[in-house]
């Protein structure tokens, strides 16, 4: 019997509030990759669900289609002191500018993606959520902060999102249940690999030496590690991100202050770590940087009154000059007595969050090895030695043979131009070096002959000059044309990377004219800012235009991804 349809029933699907097109643009603002991946998921969502979908990074986004748009999804993350990543940066200055268009009846929600220890966390994606609103924009779904371990947090947003977008090109309310977004969090990443950040591969390493000679005051690993039989591939600019081990002796420290024993069960044992404390301290934990939401969580367990004065708002310039430098044994040495058990503690703990490495090496020219450049980070503070946790394990504790957890992350932002002869300007001193040895291999194996040229530098030349045999055979075979060195401590006067730019300005300028690519790697507080102001200041002397006609010019080879960045 068929069921009889009255009349109220289809009464019902009339919408009480017009709905919207199904048609929506989610523009996202990604230094390292993660924002872009977790924009194209929710892309692929979308259209799953049968919308129009514009998906663009902030930069190629022609923003006279933002009035057009019924649906606006941003993704942004933040950068050092609150910046926003490189190719969020006009879009970012033209929504905050006179010129931005009143958004009446547009519907939005923002991600922001940042890190808890830094001043100005997930700051990009709060602004911008602040400004659609004043731009008269309907905020659809709650804004969502993720702090490194960003996984679980973005699908949530993910499924609000998408309940809210289907409610409103229904014009229903939006709905209470939300989908699960389980398949999506644990979705792989890395190609046609099992492996990605939520499961990470042990690789095994084959090389381990020491790249500084005798005498210099650093010293970098070049670490050879085999990917024999995880799957895994990868291209020149894309990262490897290390999940490292805490060091031993501090993780041994903190379980006596704590007063805890070693071996008491506080998590499941996962892939052959019993979940001891210990284990979970070493291998699970972060114990070396101290965040506010920390700092909060252990209020309720510190016996001293002193912690909960230093939390509270008034005293934010005390709690940033306390957390500065110090760490879990530190914060645990001060605020005692602690009624704080094994349990209580790793609850209150963020998870280890893996490091990026800039990959060194070709893939075809290595197949199943990644080599990676890592400069053990050492310094003093509040009295006592500390060091880099990822890089100090890798130097001190991890030889041939061993192993460590890694997964590939794609940068699609730190891109060889798709043409293999379009000339490339590189600038990479110190480990910023890393992915241009990767770059001119693989040219090496494309046997191309587009004109490549390297700014390298460091201390001295004869303790410090990194890959120096590899950039002699590649000057040799020809793949580089050009090399230039400063070794900042060899003369009286500093010489950096940026005075051999400036020196050749003219020539630099001409390899510009002819569509070269500029990719600068490393420091981004001091280097990368002085290099990119002598990229304006050739620009502007060489082309002859004012300084505002140069900041154009070079925001133009951004904008065409011909500029590019990895810069930590
Ligand atoms: P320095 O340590 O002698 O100051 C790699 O670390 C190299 O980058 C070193 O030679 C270092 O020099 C140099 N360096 C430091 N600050 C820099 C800056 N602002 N621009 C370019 N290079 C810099």
């Amino acid at each position: 019997l068929e069921q009889a349809v009255t009349p109220e029933a289809a009464a019902v699907a009339v919408p009480a509030v017009p709905a919207a097109p199904r048609e929506a643009t989610i523009l996202f603002g990604s230094q390292t990759g993660n924002s872009q991946r977790l924009a194209g998921r929710l892309a692929d969502k979308l259209k799953d669900q049968g919308f129009e979908v514009t998906l663009s990074a902030m930069n190629a986004y022609k923003t006279n289609g933002l009035k057009k748009t019924a649906h606006l999804f941003i993704v942004a993350s933040t950068h050092g002191e609150g910046d926003p990543p490189d190719n969020a940066l006009t879009f970012y200055e033209f929504l905050h500018s006179k010129r931005a268009p009143k958004l009446d009846g547009m519907k939005f929600s923002v991600l922001a993606l940042g890190d808890t220890s830094y001043e100005f966390f997930c700051k990009t994606g709060q602004d911008f959520d602040k400004r659609l609103e004043e731009l008269g924009a309907e905020r659809i779904a709650d804004r969502v902060d993720c702090d490194v371990d960003f996984e679980g947090p973005a699908s949530e947003w993910l499924s609000q999102v998408l309940a809210a977008a289907n409610a409103s090109v229904t014009g229903a309310a939006a709905s209470a249940a939300v989908p699960a977004a389980a398949s999506a969090a644990t979705a792989a990443s890395a190609g046609e690999s099992q492996y990605s950040r939520s499961n990470p591969f042990q690789a095994e390493v084959i090389g381990t030496i020491n790249l500084n000679g005798r005498g210099s005051d650093r010293e970098t690993r070049h670490l050879e590690l085999s990917l024999e039989g995880s799957g895994l591939t990868y291209e020149p600019g894309d990262c490897v991100g290390v999940y490292p081990e805490n060091d031993p002796a501090l993780v041994d420290q903190i379980i006596s202050v704590l007063g805890a024993s070693p071996s008491e069960i506080v998590v499941p044992g996962k892939d052959g770590d019993e979940g001891t404390l210990r284990s979970a301290l070493l291998r699970q934990f972060e114990i070396t940087v101290l965040t506010k939401p920390l700092l909060e969580k252990a209020v309720p367990f510190s016996q001293n009154g002193k912690l909960a004065e230093l939390v509270k708002p008034e005293n934010k310039e005390e709690l940033k000059a306390y957390t500065y430098g110090r760490d879990l044994l530190d914060l645990l040495q001060d605020f005692g007595p602690w009624k704080l058990s094994a349990s209580d503690l790793v609850s209150i703990l963020r998870k280890i969050p893996p490091r990026l490495y800039s990959i060194a090496s070709s893939n075809k020219a290595h197949p199943d090895e990644v080599h990676l450049t890592i400069r053990k980070v050492e310094y003093e503070a509040h009295g006592r030695a500390r060091g880099g946790v990822c890089s100090v394990h890798v130097s001190e504790r991890l030889e041939e043979g061993g192993t460590l957890p890694i997964f590939i992350q794609q940068n699609p932002n730190f891109k060889m131009p798709a043409n293999p002869e379009t000339p490339i300007i590189m600038v990479g001193p110190g480990t910023g070096v890393a992915p241009f040895r990767a770059f001119l291999e693989e040219r090496e194996e494309l046997g191309t002959e587009g004109k490549t040229w390297l700014f390298y530098g460091d201390r001295h030349f004869v303790t410090d000059f990194l890959y120096q045999t590899d950039w002699q055979r590649m000057l040799k075979d020809g793949v580089l044309t050009k090399l230039d060195v400063a070794f900042s401590r060899d003369s009286k006067e500093k010489v950096y990377v940026q005075h051999r730019m400036l020196e050749q300005a003219k020539e630099l300028y001409a390899w510009l004219q002819e569509g070269a690519h500029v990719y600068v790697c490393g420091d981004e507080k001091h280097m990368a800012h002085d290099v990119h102001n002598a990229l304006l200041t050739i620009i502007q002397q060489e082309g002859a235009l004012d300084a505002e006609a140069a900041k154009a010019y070079l925001a133009d080879l951004q904008a065409q991804q011909r500029y590019q960045r990895d810069v930590y």
